[in-house]
């Protein structure tokens, strides 16, 4: 930035000493891209730093490929006159927009300057951001958002509000064409926080950002609560209460980093697969540890991370939501070099069991890839649906269907493994062979039913002596994977060492799948 208010001058200079036309309007050029590269100033990019923050163009630097990025608008100023506004005009209006390069793809990105105007959006600030996303839709490209800003530019009134739902109809256009994912690296405040809502991913920056439909003044008013920004809206309460960030990072810099990350595993539109990365993994790599993971003993936790670990390429997985809903995971990984989309229930949370988090954060993860043709691979244990009065209240009817849902429209190849537990309604939805299944496969550990031993018997021996001897019984016909394989709901049962070899070639099988649903306007699922 120092390079900036040295260019600044250096432009000044010229400026001063421009003796013919072409030089005067060259130099006036240069004077004004200078400005613009200094956005706010010195003095608030100096305030920007002692928050911990980066500027929306140091920002940018970090987020895409060396020397790749294409500003459009740079000389855009608003055309605001209310309130002293024609005699206050800082060069870009507070948003930096362009294209660029990401991982070596073409990818469109906005990046808020929290220096100008407190990064509020006017009318010309959100037609910058309008004319990237447009641009992005045509191409089929990511759109990547850098959220900064104080809101609504006041002085600009109907106006901004104007500019904001501009954006909101281009994110529902935008949304299941291209991938469309936001970075919350500062305050992010009523409606606006709307236009993250409607990305695929938001991630927030821990300590430095914050998003709320009102802030705690308001709240204080309204509800007489009293209440922090951070507690109100910080990333502690959006990643592991709300559910509306989908991660949470230290920096900028390490946001910023794992933004890049996330993007090599998505496809540049709904047009096109993801690109394949090659790997030095062997597709036929058997894993022995694999045979013995899921103990005997189905009381007995166990951690799916570390199973999915073990199968999917190198042990790398990018997972989504990781303080959200813990009982499910769900997240990205690469398989044979392929991208796939993991949903796995976590045993060692709740027993793994489905609630109304659960289901909604996998649901939602579920449509992004089938919208995105990203392959689905589901690790099953699961004892079913959380009974009570809470989960019922709060509509876990509605809720969970959202999870059938999302399974029974899905086109994308669908592969499920059973390590353990399907029972009842969840065996159902966590994506049966009934639900267009692909391939369904099981470990030995498997045990396919209604409902548990202890369950069954209460309900259908209930005045039996000897319990004990009925769940035993119980256990021996339906706590094992035959019965269902026997009636073709289950493809396989296979040794469980064996099934990164045979998810991948069952993925290369399924490479050039074709499904589609019956033409409609759109669906009607449950929301
Ligand atoms: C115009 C704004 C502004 C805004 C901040 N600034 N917000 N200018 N419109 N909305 C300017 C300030 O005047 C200041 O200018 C500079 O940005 C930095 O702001 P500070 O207040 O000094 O920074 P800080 O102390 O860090 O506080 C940040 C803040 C605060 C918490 C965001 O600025 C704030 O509360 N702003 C208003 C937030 C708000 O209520 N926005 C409207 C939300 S409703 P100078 O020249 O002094 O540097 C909304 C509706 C959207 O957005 C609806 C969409 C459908």
């Amino acid at each position: 930035m120092l390079r900036c208010a040295r260019s600044i001058k250096t432009a000044k200079r010229l400026y001063a000493t421009a003796s013919t036309k072409g030089e005067e309007i060259k130099a006036r050029i240069e004077l004004k891209r200078q400005a613009a590269l200094e956005g706010g100033g010195q003095k608030r990019i100096a305030a920007q730093h002692a928050k911990g923050k980066l500027t929306a163009r140091e920002r940018i630097e970090l987020l895409v490929d060396p020397g790749t990025f294409r500003e459009t608008d740079m000389f855009v100023e608003h055309q605001c006159t209310d309130f002293n506004m024609a005699s206050t005009k800082i060069v870009g209006d507070g948003v930096v927009t362009g294209v660029c390069k990401i991982n070596g793809r073409t990818t469109f990105v906005f990046s808020q300057d929290f220096t100008s105007f407190g990064g509020s959006l006017s009318r010309t600030f959100a037609n910058k951001i309008c004319k990237i996303m447009d641009r992005a839709m045509e191409v089929g490209a990511p759109v990547v958002g850098l959220n900064d800003s104080g809101g609504a530019r006041i002085q600009e009134g109907v106006d901004s509000l104007a500019g904001y739902a501009e954006i909101f109809q281009r994110n529902v256009l935008a949304s299941g064409v291209v991938p469309q994912v936001s970075l919350i690296m500062g305050p992010c405040a009523g409606g606006a926080v709307y236009s993250p809502a409607l990305t695929d991913f938001t991630f927030m920056v821990r300590g430095s950002s914050y998003l709320f439909v009102t802030g705690p003044d308001v709240v204080k008013a309204v509800t007489n609560e009293t209440v922090t920004q951070e507690e109100l809206g910080g990333a502690g309460p959006h990643t592991r209460k709300s559910g509306v960030a989908h991660d949470a990072f230290d920096n900028d810099v390490v946001a910023l980093a794992r933004t890049r990350e996330l993007l090599s595993y998505l496809p540049q539109s709904n047009r096109e697969p993801a690109a394949p990365r090659l790997t030095t993994d062997p597709a036929e790599r058997a894993d022995l540890a694999l045979d013995t993971l899921v103990p005997t003993d189905s009381h007995q936790a166990y951690d799916m991370k570390a199973i999915v670990g073990r199968i999917i390429d190198d042990s790398r997985f990018f997972e989504i939501m990781p303080e959200f809903a813990r009982n499910i995971i769900i997240g990205f990984a690469r398989m044979g070099g392929r991208t796939v989309g993991i949903v796995g229930n976590q045993p060692l949370v709740s027993s793994g069991v489905l609630d109304i988090n659960a289901s909604v954060k996998a649901a939602r993860f579920v449509r992004f890839c089938d919208a995105f043709n990203i392959p689905l691979v589901t690790f099953v244990d699961v004892p079913g649906f959380l009974p009570g009065t809470q989960q019922e209240h709060n509509g876990i009817i509605r809720e969970g269907a959202k999870l059938l849902y999302a399974y029974a429209e899905a086109t994308v190849p669908k592969i499920a493994i059973t390590t353990r537990k399907a029972y009842g309604g969840a065996h159902c939805v966590m994506s049966s062979k009934q639900l267009r299944g692909d391939v369904n496969l099981a470990w030995p550990t498997a045990e396919l039913a209604v409902m548990g031993a202890k369950g069954a018997v209460g309900i259908l021996w209930r005045s039996v002596e000897d319990r004990g001897a009925a769940e035993e019984e119980y256990n021996r016909v339906f706590a094992n994977p035959l019965p269902a394989a026997q009636r073709g709901y289950l493809d396989d049962i296979i040794t469980p060492s064996t099934t990164r070899r045979r998810i991948i070639e069952e993925l290369d099988i399924l490479k050039d799948k074709r499904q589609q649903n019956l033409p409609k306007k759109h669906d009607n699922m449950p929301l």
